[in-house]
Parts: C-alpha cells; sequence; structure tokens
C-alpha cells in the first residue's frame, strides 16, 4: 500500500559522455566566485582537473581553490571550507569527486553562515537550517553514496568520535550534478565494489522494512537486479561504458529518495558503519559489507517473507522442498558469494578495525532497526560475527 508522502528533489542531472561541455551554461546561472572543492589529488591525476579549471576560466570566475578534502570527511576541514567560503563570500561550490567531496561542500553550505557549535547543532540535534546557504553543484568521479541528489552530508567529527548524517533540506542539494561515466574508469577497482556495495546496501536497507505489497519494493528489486548484472562485467573490463554507466544511474535512483517513498526503511547498518568510520577510517561501502551478512542472518527471522522474496527474486534461488527459513538463509548465502566473488572484503579485521573497537562501535550505534529493534548486546553480538 502506499501510504502517504511528499516527494521534491530539485536536482538536475545532467548525464552523459559529454555531459561536462554543459558545465558553462550552468556555470552562467551563479555569480563569479567559485569555491572549488575537491579530494586528495585523484582529479589532477586523470585530467578533470584541468578541464573544469578551463571551463571556469572561460567564464571569467574567480576560482577559490579548496582541495585535500579527506574520504570520511572531518568536521575540522569542512570548517576550513566554511570560513573559506565565508571570507571569500562565494557564489557556488563547485564539488568535484565522490561522496566525500560532495558532502562536504553540503556541510559547508549549511555553515558558512552559522554562528556557535555547528556539528552538535546540525548533525547531532538536527535543528533546522535558517541561516543563509551557499548553493552546491557537482562534478561526480567516484559511484556509490547518491550524494550527487540528495541532501546527504556525513561528516566524521574526530574529537567526539561520531560520524553522523544530517539529511540537509533541498537549499543545499546539487543545483546540478554532471554525471560522466567516463570519469569513473580511473577509480581503482577496490573503490569501485565498495561503491558498488554502498549502492546494494542502500536498496536494501530500504527494501528490508515493511510487510505490505508496494511499488517502492519492485522498483528496488529492478535496481538490485541492474546493479548485480553491471558489476560483474565491470569487474572483467573496468572501462565497459554501458557497466559503468548503469552503475552510476543505479547508484543515484537507489538514494535520490524516490525508492524510499512509502517505505518504513531500516538504516541499522548504516548507522553501525558509521561508527565503525568514527573509530577505523573505513571505506563506507566495504565496511557496509562486512557488516550486512552478519546482520541479515540475525533479523531474516523477523522479516522472513521478506528475505524470502529477496532470495527467489534477487538471487533466483529454488524454494523446491525447502522450508521458508532454507530459502532465507540462502539468499543470504548468495549475497555473500557475489560480494566475494567481486573481492569485497567481508571482514572488519581486514579494514582497519580493532577487537577493542567493537564495543565502542556497539555503544554508539543503536538506530532502531526496521524488522528488529536491537540492543547494545545484540550489535555487539553481531559485530563479533563481522570482525573475523
Ligand atoms: O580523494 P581523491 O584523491 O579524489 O581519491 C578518492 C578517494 O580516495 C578516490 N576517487 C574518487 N574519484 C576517483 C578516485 N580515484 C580515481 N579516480 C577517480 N575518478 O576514491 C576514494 C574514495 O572517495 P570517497 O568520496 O570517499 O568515496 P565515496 O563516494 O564512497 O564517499 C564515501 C563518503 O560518503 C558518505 C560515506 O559515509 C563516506 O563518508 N555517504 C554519503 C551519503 C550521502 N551523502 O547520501 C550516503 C552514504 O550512505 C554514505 O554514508
Ligand atoms: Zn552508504
Amino acid at each position: 500500500m502506499i501510504i502517504d508522502f511528499t516527494f521534491y528533489n530539485p536536482t538536475k542531472i545532467i548525464f552523459g559522455k559529454n555531459s561536462l561541455d554543459k558545465l558553462e551554461e550552468e556555470l552562467n546561472n551563479f555569480g563569479e566566485k567559485i569555491l572549488f572543492t575537491y579530494g586528495g589529488g585523484s582529479i589532477k591525476k586523470n585530467g578533470i582537473y584541468e578541464k573544469v579549471i578551463a571551463i571556469l576560466n572561460k567564464c571569467n570566475k574567480k576560482i577559490i581553490e579548496f582541495g585535500n578534502v579527506t574520504a570520511n570527511p572531518t568536521l575540522d576541514k569542512m570548517l576550513e571550507g566554511s570560513k573559506l567560503a565565508k571570507e571569500n563570500e562565494v557564489d557556488l561550490i563547485l564539488a568535484v569527486g565522490g561522496g566525500s567531496v560532495i558532502d562536504c561542500a553540503k556541510g559547508i553550505s549549511a555553515t558558512a553562515y552559522c554562528e556557535g557549535e555547528v556539528f552538535n547543532r546540525y548533525w547531532i540535534r538536527r535543528e533546522p537550517v535558517t541561516n543563509k546557504t551557499i548553493p552546491v553543484a557537482s562534478i561526480l568521479t567516484m559511484v556509490g553514496t547518491g550524494s550527487e541528489m540528495n541532501g546527504g552530508s556525513v561528516i566524521r567529527d574526530v574529537k567526539q568520535m561520531i560520524k553522523e548524517v544530517r539529511k540537509f533540506p533541498v537549499e543545499c542539494f546539487p543545483k546540478f550534478s554532471i554525471l560522466n561515466p567516463e570519469f569513473t574508469f580511473t577509480v581503482p577497482k577496490f573503490q569501485m565494489v565498495s561503491g558498488i556495495f554502498d549502492v546494494m546496501s542502500h536498496l536494501m536497507e530500504q527494501y528490508f522494512s515493511g510487510n505490505d505489497d508496494n511499488t517502492s519494493d519492485y522498483m528496488i528489486e529492478g535496481l538490485l537486479k541492474s546493479v548485480i548484472h553491471s558489476a560483474k562485467i565491470a569487474i572483467a573490463d573496468q572501462t565497459n561504458y554501458e557497466a559503468r554507466s548503469n552503475i552510476m544511474w543505479c547508484a543515484t535512483l537507489a538514494l535520490n529518495t524516490l525508492v524510499g517513498c512509502s517505505k518504513s526503511q531500516d538504516w541499522e547498518v548504516h548507522a553501525i558503519e558509521h561508527q565503525l568510520g568514527a573509530y577505523a577510517d573505513t571505506p563506507h561501502g566495504m565496511g557496509l559489507c562486512c557488516i550486512s551478512m552478519p546482520y541479515y542472518r540475525y533479523i531474516y527471522k523477523y522479516g522472513l517473507d521478506k528475505f524470502v522474496r529477496f532470495a527467489q527474486v534477487i538471487w533466483n534461488v529454488d524454494g523446491q522442498g525447502k522450508t521458508k527459513d532454507e530459502i532465507a538463509r540462502e539468499g543470504i548465502d548468495c549475497l555473500e558469494q557475489f560480494a566475494k566473488d567481486c573481492g569485497m572484503v567481508t571482514k572488519l579485521k581486514d579494514i582497519g578495525c580493532t577487537r577493542e573497537m567493537l564495543p565502542l562501535i556497539a555503544n554508539s550505534s543503536i538506530l532502531g532497526g526496521a524488522y528488529k529493534k536491537l540492543n547494545h548486546e545484540e550489535i555487539l553480538h553481531i559485530l563479533e560475527q563481522c570482525y573475523e
């Protein structure tokens, strides 16, 4: 059943091989001062930096560069950008990179003109944004988060050891996002598969909730099938445009809030992973991959019919002569086998997490879940299964 909802997403998506050609036209809609935000240098190696600079110069823009935004972006780095943006009265923040760079840009947008303890105010207490915001736009170079078409901004406060998501209002959504699948060809395989699992996790965290007949679930199944199909091709041939373009569009659709309409949603795996990121600075998608299988094995019996459907629709599990429990478990086994076949990491000890971190992570990541509300002991039990 479709329960009442409001869907509004104003981000303009410019998709394709020649999409950067449209940047000039889009930039003409904004003032002259641009905060050019990027990561640790990949765009300088693959030539995207020079291309963007040339277009900015052609448009007579004043460029204020803000580079070295790291993966799992920190509060201190974001605040450095906010200060720069305010001092220079920038008219647009142009984020060129993956989710980390775009998330940082949205954080700058919301906090440049905000006084006081911005992290506690906007990320912890989630107060409404009443101050002036700065327009954001993105050129996506790494696929996975969906940050190119949503208001999400995940920021890590290393002093408080908290990595937290804030869903900012539409004022902070990218005004436009340029999506050229070719820009992702240089993403290392490890990062590519990390992004692929992130997409799958976004879809599964919305899917594993509710017991109703719901159009959103059918859309999610379609996207999951597409990303699984294309992942296998892209892993064998990283510059396969067809596969990379499908994965890119799946990623955007997975978290632009469309398929979440009328869904209660879960997000416990993400809540745990974000705290894992706070303690161990893990690659987001690989953290999700380590947590997902033990988590789903723990909760599947509380949403059994949905896990049976997942097994049969997504993984073609033959249910002949098997109990629902066996079918559901086989579906999770298929997910795990897929992750292994893709070369994804499935154990936390392999991505910088130590055993000592597990109780600390469990302490700070109780969100709620959909089919089963977990307590601290249960999360710790799951984390131990994820460890080795
Ligand atoms: O920093 P550079 O040198 O650019 O290198 C990056 C980085 O090391 C590299 N990379 C990006 N594009 C590349 C490339 N390398 C070669 N060629 C290219 N074309 O990839 C590495 C990872 O980049 P990052 O932006 O950190 O990855 P991702 O897009 O996975 O973003 C992860 C962050 O997004 C948050 C995560 O928590 C994490 O902090 N999320 C944001 C969400 C949102 N806004 O809605 C939702 C997600 O669930 C997620 O939580
Ligand atoms: Zn994610």
